[in-house]
């Protein structure tokens, strides 16, 4: 059995509980959170026995063989650097971190502490990922050229789901990471240079200070270009809170991916909505893409394998999400090392 912990439980973080309690070889030990009451509420509606407002206290007390990192985007440093301390291995939510600095001293802590450091890029597990992954592979496309990718949400995101800490990421970390990790996992290369804009408007006049989207051009070390977009002001009467589209272009071929297309449409008498399916709730069961990245990471753990998303890669894409806010506010070009 792995003995896992879970740091954070918050809407995620109970999709990592969910996640892990489905795998036998798993015993969910202990969980971690700031929020006494979430704590206690989760704590019981999963049956945890470790419960700790401390997440060093856990590390101490309990016999962990690995821990999932699930706090808020700019939190993820100090819980990684004492997994490290304490010989964990870690599993990081995206983003690595929200700054450079950070994330160089999360991998450099957990490769010299020997653990395994994964940053959950779970959209590496989407079927359709997946399934592009393996024609570029097969040689079916050609090479690739060029890259559009669009990620976005309804303000419900950060005015309710994220209201305590929207104002305390940007889009580059929160939904950019994402898309620049799929560009990275299907097309290869390091980001060399950045351009990118954004506009503070809306979320600023409700009193939360992040832009309200960000578009971005990205050349690549190989030669191809990646244009990125986000935005979180869409309006709440669509019917998903994510947009989702890319467009992948090759020498040779071309694969269009609407992420809507893969849903279902569901009117009721009040509501119309096109609930997900790429992660759902098979009878009782979490079966998807999330599901999927975290099998891998305890696969990983049981079979001493190095995770498919490493610490190195979730550096990688903090270097261009930082380039990417830094083009913005410096309104001009950003080269990388
Ligand atoms: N991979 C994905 O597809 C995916 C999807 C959603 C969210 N995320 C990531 O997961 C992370 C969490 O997002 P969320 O939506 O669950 O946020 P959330 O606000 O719902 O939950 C965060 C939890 O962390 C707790 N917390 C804060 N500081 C803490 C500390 N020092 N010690 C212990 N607990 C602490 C909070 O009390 C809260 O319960 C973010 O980094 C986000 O980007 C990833």
């Amino acid at each position: 059995m792995i003995r896992v912990g879970v740091i954070g439980v918050g809407l995620q973080g109970q999709t990592h509980l969910k996640c892990y309690k489905a795998l036998s070889e798993v015993e969910v030990a202990a969980i971690a959170d700031v929020n006494e009451e979430r704590l206690r509420e989760v704590g019981d509606r999963y049956c945890i026995p470790g419960r700790y407002t401390d997440y060093r206290e856990m590390l101490e007390k309990e016999r962990l063989d690995a821990v999932s990192v699930v706090t808020p985007d700019p939190l993820h440093r100090d819980p990684v650097m004492a997994c490290a301390q304490a010989k964990v291995h870690i599993l990081c939510e995206k983003p690595l971190a929200t700054t450079v600095e950070d994330a160089e001293a999360m991998v450099r802590a957990a490769r010299s502490a020997g653990v395994k450091l994964m940053v959950n890029f779970s959209n590496r597990w989407m079927s359709y990922m997946a399934m592009t992954k393996k024609a570029i592979e097969d040689g079916e496309l050609g090479e690739p050229l060029y890259a559009y990718a669009r990620l976005s949400n309804t303000i419900y995101v950060p005015t309710g789901m994220l209201k305590a800490w929207a104002s305390r990421t940007k889009l580059p970390f929160w939904l950019m990471s994402h898309t620049v990790d799929r560009v990275r996992w299907l097309f290869g290369g390091k980001a060399v240079r950045v351009y990118s804009v954004a506009r503070s408007k809306v979320l600023k006049g409700m009193g939360i200070d992040t832009p309200d989207f960000y578009a971005a051009l990205v050349e690549f070390d190989n030669g191809i270009v990646g244009n990125f977009e986000s935005c979180w002001v869409l309006p709440d009467t669509r019917p998903s809170i994510v947009d989702s589209k890319m467009e992948l272009v090759f020498t040779k071929g071309n694969v269009s991916i609407d992420a809507q297309q893969t849903m279902i449409q569901k009117a009721t008498e009040s509501s119309y909505t096109v609930p997900g399916t790429l992660f759902a709730d098979i009878y009782g069961r979490p079966v998807g893409f999330v599901a999927e990245a975290i099998r891998h990471f305890v696969e990983c753990v049981r079979e001493d394998k190095e995770p498919w998303a490493s610490g190195e890669d979730g550096l990688e894409v903090v270097r261009t999400c930082a380039a990417i806010v830094e083009s913005a506010e410096a309104g001009r070009p950003v080269e990388l090392p």
